[in-house]
């Protein structure tokens, strides 16, 4: 079963508070959402695996660490996951970045994808899908079957704020997902946003309320 991470860092927790704030305006909630990102990249990160190198320092020879194993895919979710992005590249400039558009069926209000670009070698990477927010899982749990129906085997899941029942969703769905927030909030309520949550991410990132 796929676990769940809540990065309780005091710096993330902090900046959390910041853009749940409805005060906050557009410019400083993307940059929150920014900074939150890379430092969310900073903990996804911990567990890479590492090999050694020997490397010639002014001094002498010196026997140190570099990056060994697969390299990193970020897909967000179209549109409020590209607010992410920028932040996790500070810190892993090379990995290449996908792409998964959604939207809703009005008739089985399930989710669609439109759009869906990813690195040719999907195989060959680890995958973090992100999404500010996991409301009902719904999106999360099909941009996930997005990448695993064109051959991603490794996958994770990052996003600011959670509530139980999308946390559930992709348990359900996807058992070999790791599940990484910042927050795991309350519940959703009957409009579908997240209690407290911190309103509608993608009109909070991009000023379209
Ligand atoms: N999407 C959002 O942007 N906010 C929510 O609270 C739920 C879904």
């Amino acid at each position: 079963m796929g676990k769940v991470y809540v990065f309780d860092h005091p710096l993330i927790q902090h900046k959390l508070t910041m853009v749940r704030d409805v005060n906050t305006g557009t410019k400083e909630f993307r940059e929150l959402t920014d900074e939150i990102s890379t430092l969310m990249a900073f903990e996804i990160t911990r567990d890479l695996p590492l090999e050694d190198v020997t490397v010639q320092t002014p001094v002498s020879e010196a026997s140190a660490k570099v990056l060994a194993g697969k390299k990193l895919g970020i897909v967000p979710i179209l549109r409020a996951g590209l607010g992410m992005v920028d932040g996790i590249l500070k810190l892993i400039p090379a990995a290449k970045v996908g792409h998964v558009g959604l939207y809703r069926d009005p008739e089985t209000l399930q989710p669609v994808e439109y759009y869906v670009k990813l690195p040719s070698d999907v195989e060959e990477r680890d995958f973090i899908v992100v999404d500010p927010m996991l409301a009902t899982g719904g999106s999360a749990v099909e941009a996930i079957h997005s990448l695993k129906k064109r051959g991603a085997v490794s996958i994770k899941f990052m996003c600011l704020v959670a509530c139980p029942e999308g946390v559930e969703a992709i348990k359900e769905a996807h058992p070999d997902v790791d599940i990484y927030i910042a927050a795991l909030d309350e519940k959703l309520n009957d409009h579908g946003y997240i209690v407290p949550g911190l309103g509608d991410a993608g009109d909070r990132l991009f000023g379209t309320k």
